[in-house]
């Protein structure tokens, strides 16, 4: 096992990421293709354009990765693929991939939940956090806060009821025509933004449990603009500042929920700074750590996919069957506990 290398393939939505990872040095390469440009025109990700840009990107980006760690395909003993949730086109071009190459190379393969992946993402990292944490997974199609016991052991103590906070950071771009994804960008103009000038709600704080909803954020940030359409700076700010601490507030309880001293922060949105700098404050005064992925890993990516595929892998998981099957929506506690 000490040598067993794992090629991870992401490709469940605008972003074909690939990623080697072995069991004695951990990640060895790893490279990705974003298809932004491709769907920014339409202002958002169209699915077909997507499974198309897949094809033509995933065994040459394979290549790529290949060639980085100097390595030849033979050398791999597993393949790691993203089954889901994601774009069913999307998906089954790295399902399919993967399949037909595991097969021809007779090593084993598994199908991994993105989510899992975009979890375990701070794994990458040198200092890594323990079990059991509380996970805040973010991204534009998730918002959840995550009991995790351990790896595949996952309760979801919460979720949004309608927008992904990725989502409504998107749409609130879109409003304030900042074009496609509009998270990265909205957050730099909220940098020019002053706090105060509007004061936007923060949804459900005062009712217990912890799931979420964003999508009246986006509601309040399109009837504001409407009223002052020459103060952008000032509504992103008022956005992102409700956003960032609705989530704060929810993982603070999260953690007294649980009674756990960790927090894991992923997904796209963990690489907004506004949120990081929220959630630093918060773990401090609740003595608590927060861990991220660094940036590159908080958005999708192969890397963490090649991780989460591996740990199941080297313990004897794989995907049976020779049948393309993906899984568009998948709930992370049907994982299996490794
Ligand atoms: O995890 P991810 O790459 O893809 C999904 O699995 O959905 O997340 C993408 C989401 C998008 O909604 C994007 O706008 C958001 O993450 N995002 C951000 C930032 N970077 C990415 N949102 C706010 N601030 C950022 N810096
Ligand atoms: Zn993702």
């Amino acid at each position: 096992m000490a040598k067993f290398i794992t090629l991870g393939i992401e490709s469940s939505c605008d972003e074909t990421g690939i990623g080697l990872y072995s069991e004695q040095d951990g990640l060895i390469a790893h490279q990705l293709f974003s298809q932004v440009e491709i769907h920014a025109e339409y202002g958002g990700v169209v699915p077909e354009l997507a499974s198309r840009d897949h094809i033509q990107r995933v065994l040459p980006l394979i290549k790529a990765v290949l060639k980085e760690a100097n390595l030849q395909l033979t050398d791999i003993d597993g393949i790691a693929y993203t089954a889901g949730p994601g774009l069913a086109g999307a998906l089954l071009v790295g399902s399919a991939v993967a399949k037909s190459l595991a097969w021809s190379l007779k090593i084993p393969a598994l199908g991994v939940h993105h989510m899992e992946g975009h979890l375990l993402a701070p794994l990458l990292e040198a200092k890594q956090p323990k079990f059991p944490f509380v996970a805040l997974l973010v991204s534009g199609g998730h918002t959840m806060l995550v009991d995790v016991k351990a790896i595949g052991q996952y309760k979801i103590l919460g979720e949004s009821l309608d927008d992904a906070v990725g989502e409504a950071f998107d749409k609130t771009a879109k409003i304030l025509g900042l074009g496609y994804p509009g998270g990265p960008a909205l957050a730099t103009l909220a940098e020019q933004g002053v706090e105060g000038t509007f004061k936007f709600p923060r949804p459900m704080i005062d009712r217990p449990g912890l799931d979420f909803s964003f999508s009246g954020l986006k509601t309040f940030a399109r009837n504001t603009f409407a009223k002052y359409p020459e103060q952008k700076a000032d509504i992103a700010k008022a956005f992102e500042v409700a956003s960032t601490q609705t989530l704060m507030i929810k993982c603070r309880r999260a953690l007294v929920q649980t009674g756990y001293k960790t927090l894991v922060v992923a997904g796209g949105v963990s690489a907004n700074t506004a949120l990081r700098k929220e959630l630093n404050t918060m773990g401090k005064k609740a003595k608590a750590e927060v861990f991220y992925p660094r940036q590159e890993f908080c958005t999708d990516n192969g890397a963490m996919i090649a991780l989460a595929g591996h740990l199941r892998l080297v313990r004897g998981q794989t995907t049976s069957g020779n049948e393309i099957v993906i899984n568009p929506r998948w709930s992370l506690e049907e994982l299996q506990a490794v």
